[in-house]
């Protein structure tokens, strides 16, 4: 039997979801041609990462000759320009902020559009080579003013998103996405080469009951985080202690915090005072995803989205997830800080 009487011929692919969003939202449909520029450069990481062992393609950054005397550029590297060629041809953005890059990109000005995009191409690199997930990580700003664009105009805060999401390669590629009307998720059908939505405004539990942390770095933890894990650990109303989970691939933390709830911590320690995660391309697009699913994002005083960053790489503490789980944690730092 041919498999035209399972293919449903209604699927509701990323794109289709976008455009009547954009369509509902009365857009230009530049934000759109934005995205679709994404999704092909999330495509192409995809399956860059599905052939890394056999195309020769792990090992961290720099690029190496091949067999047959090709040059072949490393995940990361490669994802990196995967991204900003295909952000730059897509006439939609005028500054690019990369994990990978020093300074931002300043689109050509025949190239340019009104959006700033901050990303991470390839988030968990260290994971790469030991085939744990891994994933790309975006938020998209408007430029404000109407002078050149200028590496400060991308200094905005988390809550100027206009939309910010992240692709997964798991033991599926995943695309979370997010423009500000709640968070759908769409796999993508490696037969069609499309993302399609499978989960529709995915809301996050009150309370869960697993912790996210690496704990090896509990010799050099404040003591509002030692609290925490301890109450997790050994709870003093008789519930059962919360499971403990650290992939240390963020994109995938990340994702199963959203998709079963509980806590996700990376914290400032005596080791890293200002954490270890950057706040523009890491914490603020998985903060407004969190919070987009009705969670919450802070750094234990601060809620993410609402800090003003002051340089583009900055790091930020952060503990994210299901309302009740972070807010405990607050109180905890709260209790700390009147002391
Ligand atoms: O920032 C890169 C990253 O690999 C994140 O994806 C991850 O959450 C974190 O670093 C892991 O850091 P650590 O090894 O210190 O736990």
């Amino acid at each position: 039997m041919s498999d035209q009487s399972t293919f449903d011929t209604n699927v509701v692919t990323v794109t289709r979801f976008m455009l009547e969003e954009g369509r509902k939202a009365k857009g230009t449909g530049e934000l759109n041609q934005l995205l679709s520029a994404l999704y092909t450069a999330v495509k192409a990481i995809s399956s860059a990462v599905r052939k890394a062992g056999i195309a020769n393609l792990y090992g961290l950054s720099g690029s190496r000759i091949n067999v047959t005397g090709d040059e072949v550029k490393k995940l990361d590297v490669l994802s990196n320009d995967m991204v900003i060629n295909m952000l730059k041809s897509s006439f939609s953005t005028c500054i690019l902020v990369s994990e990978e890059e020093k300074n931002a990109i300043i689109v050509d000005p025949d190239q340019q559009g009104k959006y700033i995009v901050c990303f991470d191409p390839l988030d968990g690199s260290s994971n790469i080579d030991c085939l744990v997930s891994i994933g790309t990580i975006f938020a998209i700003y408007k430029k404000t003013s109407s002078d050149p664009p200028n590496e400060k105009d991308a200094l905005q805060s988390g809550r100027n998103i206009v939309a910010a999401g992240y692709a997964l390669y798991g033991s599926a590629t995943m695309l979370v996405l997010s423009s500000g009307n709640g968070v759908n998720c769409f796999m993508l059908d490696p037969a069609i080469g499309e993302f399609i939505l499978v989960n529709r405004n995915v809301t996050m539990k009150k309370k869960g009951n697993i912790y996210s942390i690496n704990e090896g770095y509990a010799k050099y933890f404040d003591t509002p985080v030692t609290e925490y894990l301890t109450k997790k650990k050994y709870p003093e109303d008789g519930s059962s202690p919360y499971g403990a989970r650290y992939i240390g691939s963020m994109v995938a933390d990340v994702h199963r915090t959203l998709m079963y709830g509980g806590i996700f911590l990376y914290p400032a320690n005596s080791k890293s005072p200002k954490g270890k995660l950057r706040l523009m391309y890491e914490c603020n697009p998985m903060a407004y995803i969190i919070e987009q699913a009705g969670g919450m994002a802070t750094t234990g005083t601060e809620t993410i989205l609402d800090i003003k960053p002051e340089s583009i790489h900055q790091r930020a503490p952060i503990v994210m997830g299901s309302t009740e789980d972070v807010q405990e944690y607050i109180d905890i730092v709260h209790k700390y800080n009147c002391k």
